[in-house]
């Protein structure tokens, strides 16, 4: 379970993410509470040990152990109770001491795990945390052991509770939906309770599931729980009329569990989000409360450029809007790890489906590697198996060989912690031993090939098999773009398959034996950045149109690009060139889900065109392929989207007449004052008339005044015609004026506020 945090009930739960030192060194005497830290560099959480450019640096830069400590200022009346100290992840391994005592030790950076503080504070004095965190390759730690084709980075690099219970208290709550009936839901939990006191305990667990500002149903269990042990029982809740979850309809209900000792009234709570749904796999499709969903899905990596995997919650949850709301998609894979819960909340919220794994790529290592792997698989489990989002367990490290007993424990760990979600294994080889219960395979055939058994997703595809940078030609980036259309059209055609994730969702940082000489994986339908290739609008195309009107024409509409002379001379063998082309023509590509686009050059005659079912019969919105004459193509060309006969979008793009000025946009007006908050800012290099110049790459210069911090390179070449950087709050309120500049061309300026912070802080 992963409560609501912070909170304020009978328990408490305050965000301790301010007020850290952190030392990119290491020494032992780093971890005495004496130790004179004062000279450390104060930070807040999440924190990368190392803040990188967005490319062209060595993973040594931050592959090295580092320290933090925090001066804790414990409540006095907390005296007596069960004080616990939760880290959503550190990467790679944590030594956590307190005043001076080495307390835990956690080996891998993409789960979270808690810290008993009750037996070592001093209530009379200070106190110290102290964390070691070895961010170095650990090849006895998964992911390491191989090559990895991602960067691991490092740091405390997501959030931190303090948490306050009662000797007696919730360990833990498993709810899920055991059955729709006509008009009722049976929802079932499994309550745990721990009794940390020296007596026996008659106690009750009471559960109000609320729908927010409506009606409750009261459920409730007595437990039993002898001294220093743990307990559990089960409830069961009729939820009448519910509001079932779906990615259309993401309802979530409200849970909130109190423990009563029948001696002393309520001694602990919890409250948690669950959606009402149940999900079966079928072979062509999953059913989400009985009605078929074809999955169409991206992979996500943490990643973020220059902070690494430290990103606040304001860009995890932003990166959920991006897959559900802007790209449509109902469903994402959070390749190969736990990623952070305020992105899982967000995917509940938002109804995306999440498939997640346990950390791994390629390698399977020795025994002692193998039980490091199954508890991360357990800490996942237990962390996100009330999360309505989440649908299937990745048990097996992504594109491993077999491993018989390895991969029979996993499995059983799955179906031991949660026997309501099937599990699956992501592989890259057609034969082999198959444990799981739905078949997930990455297929870089550039098709989708025959089911190996059905159920079976499609877990990755294009990816490296034709990457595009923002920079790259035109016609590179429409291929790609068609390249994901084609795999997704097979898809949706084919009756064995549930479903397809490409490969993958935003360009990421690499190891140099990946990547393209730039320590950059250009695999993503958008940039590091978020910014949109053309891949993106073909996914956003594939949405309803209730959910957005979409209209992209993928032009930048000028001459001189190679690949034109290319089409204009010889035919390319693997271009589909149909009957309705001319030569002399070159087909121009709009991204729409209306029924018909009209589209005209340069104030010509309009042309109305239904989309390409010859080419993609099964996709739920085709590309438009209009050709035109190849010399055609400067000025201007206007597109118009129709459902029926109403026109619901216009669009115009024009040749780019020339760098003249920046524009700068930044994403928020307000930011939280609480010293991690952040805020993506993006400069654009436009012509006088507002066109984004495709290939501008002028090097700008921000500046900040007020209570933020910019992070990134500055100054920084323009990529693409396009950059971005970060705004980081600090931990006072204000306003944020964010000034961009560049030699020859008009610079932009915008600003923002900061304000209070909303959450408790430690
Ligand atoms: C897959 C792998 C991904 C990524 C991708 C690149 O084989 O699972 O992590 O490396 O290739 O296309």
């Amino acid at each position: 379970m992963y409560p609501i945090r912070p909170f304020d009930g009978v328990r408490q739960s305050l965000t301790c993410t301010q007020g850290w030192l952190y030392a990119p060194s290491d020494d032992e005497a780093f971890k005495d509470l004496s130790w004179n830290d004062s000279a450390w560099t104060p930070v807040c959480l999440p924190h990368t040990n190392k803040e990188l450019p967005h490319q062209d640096f060595r993973p040594a830069e931050y592959q090295f152990v580092s320290w933090y400590r925090k001066h804790l200022t414990v409540p006095q009346d907390w005296k007596g109770k069960r004080i616990l100290l939760w880290f959503d992840g550190v990467m790679s391994v944590a030594q956590v001491y307190v005043n001076g005592v080495r307390v835990c030790e956690h080996l891998g950076g993409y789960t979270s795990f808690s810290v008993d503080l009750t037996p070592h504070l001093d209530w009379q004095g200070a106190n110290v945390v102290a964390v070691r965190v070895d961010s170095t390759r650990r090849p006895d730690v998964p992911p390491e052991g191989g090559v990895v084709d991602y960067m691991l980075f490092g740091g405390l690099y997501r959030r931190v509770y303090l948490e306050c219970t009662d000797p007696i208290y919730l360990e833990d709550a498993f709810f899920y939906t055991t059955a729709l009936e006509e008009q009722t839901a049976r929802v079932e939990g499994r309550i745990t309770v721990g009794n940390m006191t020296e007596e026996d305990r008659q106690l009750t667990a009471v559960v109000d599931f609320e729908w927010p500002g409506g009606e409750s149903v009261i459920a409730e269990v007595t437990l039993s729980v002898a001294a220093g042990a743990l307990g559990d029982g089960l409830v069961r809740i009729p939820v009448r009329r519910p509001k079932l979850w779906d990615p259309e309809h993401p309802h979530l209900y409200k849970v909130t569990v109190t423990l009563f000792d029948v001696a002393r009234g309520p001694v602990d709570d919890v409250s948690f989000r669950f959606g009402v749904r149940v999900i079966e796999m079928g072979n062509d499709c999953v059913r989400i409360n009985g009605q078929p969903l074809k999955l169409r899905g991206l992979n996500r990596h943490q990643m973020f450029p220059y902070v690494g995997n430290a990103a606040p919650a304001r860009l995890q949850r932003r990166d959920a809007e991006i897959l559900r709301r802007d790209l449509g998609l109902q469903y994402v894979r959070t390749s190969h790890y736990p990623q952070d819960p305020a992105f899982l909340d967000a995917c509940d919220e938002l109804g995306l489906l999440v498939l997640t794994e346990l950390p791994g790529w390629q390698h399977i290592g020795d025994d002692a590697w193998q039980a490091i792997a199954c508890s991360h698989l357990e800490e996942l489990i237990v962390r996100d198996r009330n999360r309505a989002s989440v649908f299937m367990w990745g048990v097996r490290i992504n594109e491993s060989p077999d491993h018989h007993d390895f991969y029979t424990r996993t499995n059983a760990i799955a179906h031991a912690l949660d026997p309501t979600r099937p599990t699956c294994g992501v592989r890259n080889r057609q034969g082999g031993e198959i444990l799981e219960d739905v078949v997930t395979f990455n297929d870089f055939s550039m098709h989708a090939l025959p089911a190996i058994r059905t159920p079976q997703l499609i877990t990755e595809f294009v990816g490296h098999m034709f990457p595009a940078k923002t920079t790259d030609p035109e016609s590179r980036l429409v291929e790609h773009a068609l390249s994901y259309a084609r795999v997704v059209d097979e898809v949706y055609g084919r009756e064995d398959l549930i479903g397809s994730s490409g490969w993958c969702a935003f360009d990421y940082n690499t190891h140099p034996v990946f990547g393209a000489g730039s320590e950059v994986c250009y695999h993503g339908v958008m940039d590091m950045f978020r910014q949109p290739k053309w891949a993106a609008a073909f996914y956003q195309s594939q949405r309803s149109v209730s959910e957005g009107v979409v209209l992209t024409v993928a032009t930048y509409f000028t001459h001189g690009s190679p690949e034109q002379a290319e089409l204009l001379g010889t035919l390319r063998p693997d271009f589909d060139y149909d009957s309705d082309w001319h030569e002399g023509q070159m087909p121009l590509y709009v991204f729409s889900n209306c029924d018909e686009v009209e589209l005209r050059v340069n104030d010509g005659e309009w042309i109305r065109q239904r989309p390409c079912r010859a080419s993609f019969p099964h996709l739920p919105h085709p590309p438009f392929r209009f050709y035109i004459g190849a010399y055609q193509t400067i000025g201007h060309v206007e597109a118009r989207g129709y459902c029926g006969d109403e026109q619901m979008a216009f669009a115009r793009q024009s040749t780019p007449q020339g760098l003249f000025r920046l524009t700068l946009a930044i994403d928020d007006a307000k930011l939280v004052a609480d010293g991690s908050d952040m805020t993506r800012v993006i400069v654009e290099g436009v012509d006088e008339n507002g066109v984004l110049c495709p290939y501008a790459n002028r090097v700008v210069e921000f500046s900040v005044e007020g209570p933020a911090t910019l992070v990134g390179e500055n100054p920084v070449a323009l990529e693409g015609g396009r950059i971005a950087v970060y705004l980081r709050s600090q931990q006072t309120v204000g306003q944020v004026c964010v000034r961009v500049r560049g030699q020859g061309v008009l610079g932009a300026e915008s600003t923002i506020r900061t304000g209070e912070a909303l959450d408790r802080f430690a």
